[in-house]
């Protein structure tokens, strides 16, 4: 348990980096970038995970694992590589560490690359498994998806940033520097039919958006106020957005 006081722990949250935006109790929230409380909602998580195994692949400073684990998820396995392995410029794993102290929390941790998951290096199959903004991190994009499947029991939940939305065939952009939001560590933005596609072919039978982009007009004023605030390009952001998707084995 957590022995720092609230101003102490204040003090230690202020040292770190932060992504996610967690609740510490007494008052302390994370200041993450990402507005995760939000996101939660947009996710659509079970809302009891009682009995169920949960592996959160890209768990960075943890906020989903330690949701699943306060859902009641008998064990949950939080794993990521990038950040955790010294791949951020600002961010480690000491947010996930910190927080996981001063929550009380048992939820297990593995440094490792989404490309090395297996049954055998992860310890079995996992009931619930949440792939949550990395598929647009993987230069194999369906290599990703079928290693994710293969530690997958029974639901994924897998949530991406998605690309040129104005195409129906299934579509995968390939970002060769920082195309994407000016970041170099995107690599590929398939649309929703590709994301769909690639799910079926890895195995999963049952397939479901549960978060779908929005509207063109939504999109077109969020690409020029990224333009405005950051500079991103206006004509590439266009067809992009971001989904959520249930899929079942
Ligand atoms: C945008 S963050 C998403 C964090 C969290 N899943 C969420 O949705 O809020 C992407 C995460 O994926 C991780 N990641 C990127 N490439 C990875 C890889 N090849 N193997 C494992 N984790 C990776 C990063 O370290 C980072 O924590």
């Amino acid at each position: 348990m957590n022995s720092l006081s609230p101003d102490e722990l204040r003090r230690e949250v202020a040292k770190l980096w932060w992504y996610h935006s967690i609740d510490l109790g007494n008052g302390v929230v994370t200041p993450g970038v990402d507005n995760s409380p939000r996101k939660l909602q947009r996710v659509q998580l079970p809302a009891s995970l009682k009995g169920k195994t949960v592996l959160d692949v890209g768990a960075f400073d943890g906020f989903f694992s330690f949701e699943c684990e306060r859902r009641g998820a008998t064990r949950v396995l939080a794993s990521d590589h990038a950040v955790w392995h010294g791949g951020h410029s600002e961010a480690s794993k000491k947010g996930f560490e910190l927080a996981r102290r001063t929550l009380g929390s048992k939820v297990e941790d593995m440094d490792i690359d989404v490309l090395d998951l297996s049954p055998e290096r992860v310890g079995g199959q996992y009931d619930v498994v949440l792939f949550l903004g990395v598929l647009y991190h993987m230069r194999h994009p369906l290599l990703s998806i079928e290693k994710v499947a293969s530690v997958t029991k029974e639901m994924l939940i897998l949530e991406t940033a998605v690309d040129m939305l104005g195409v129906k065939r299934p579509a995968v952009a390939y970002y060769e520097r920082d195309e994407l939001g000016n970041d170099p560590s995107n690599w590929s933005g398939p649309n929703p039919a590709a994301v769909v596609a690639m799910l079926r072919t890895a195995g999963f039978k049952r397939v479901e958006i549960v978060a779908g982009t929005r509207s063109f007009f939504f999109r077109f004023a969020r690409a020029a106020y990224y333009k405005y605030k950051r500079n991103f390009p206006f004509w590439a952001a266009l067809p992009t957005d971001r989904i959520v998707v249930h899929a079942w084995k």
